[in-house]
């Protein structure tokens, strides 16, 4: 009984996981607070902060093709959603490396502001 109990409950946690671009713009602009700027995101994306790397040094620019690893040289999928219908849509990954890569790219962790532009931009970009 245990062992169903668990595997509903890892169910149900991977499907609150489960997620779109839109929800997690929703979320970060806390309900709508903060306004999405699809330039302010673009320009965050493709420059530096200060680093050695921009988010584009390792996703490119535009991020519409197969990027590479700043050190690894490790093909990365397409980030933009329109491309890579995968991108976007796992609540916990996308947490987990803006947190890793934020750290990387500007030394601190993204505020929500830069990640809703930052999600507003990645969403816009067309085929
Ligand atoms: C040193 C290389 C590198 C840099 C610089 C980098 N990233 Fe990434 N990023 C990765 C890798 C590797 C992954 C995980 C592999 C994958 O998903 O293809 C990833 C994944 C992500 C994801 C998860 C996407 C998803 O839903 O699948 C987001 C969001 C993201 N990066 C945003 C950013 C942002 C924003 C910046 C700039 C602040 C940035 N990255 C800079 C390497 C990098």
């Amino acid at each position: 009984m245990k062992l169903i109990a668990l595997l509903i409950g890892l169910a149900m946690s991977s499907c609150v996981m489960a997620t779109d671009v839109n929800s997690l713009i929703n979320k970060y602009s806390q309900n709508g607070k903060i306004a999405p700027s699809i330039k302010n995101g673009e320009s965050f994306f493709n420059n530096k902060h200060g680093k050695d790397w921009s988010c584009a040094t390792c996703h490119g620019t535009p991020p519409t093709s197969i990027g590479k690893h700043a050190v690894t040289d490790k093909p990365i999928q397409p980030m933009a959603p329109a491309l890579n219908p995968e991108r976007l849509t796992d609540e916990a990954k996308v947490e987990k490396w803006f947190r890793r890569n934020c750290n990387d790219v500007v030394g601190r962790e993204c505020t929500d502001s830069e990640k809703v532009d930052v999600l507003a931009y990645l969403n816009s970009i067309k085929k």
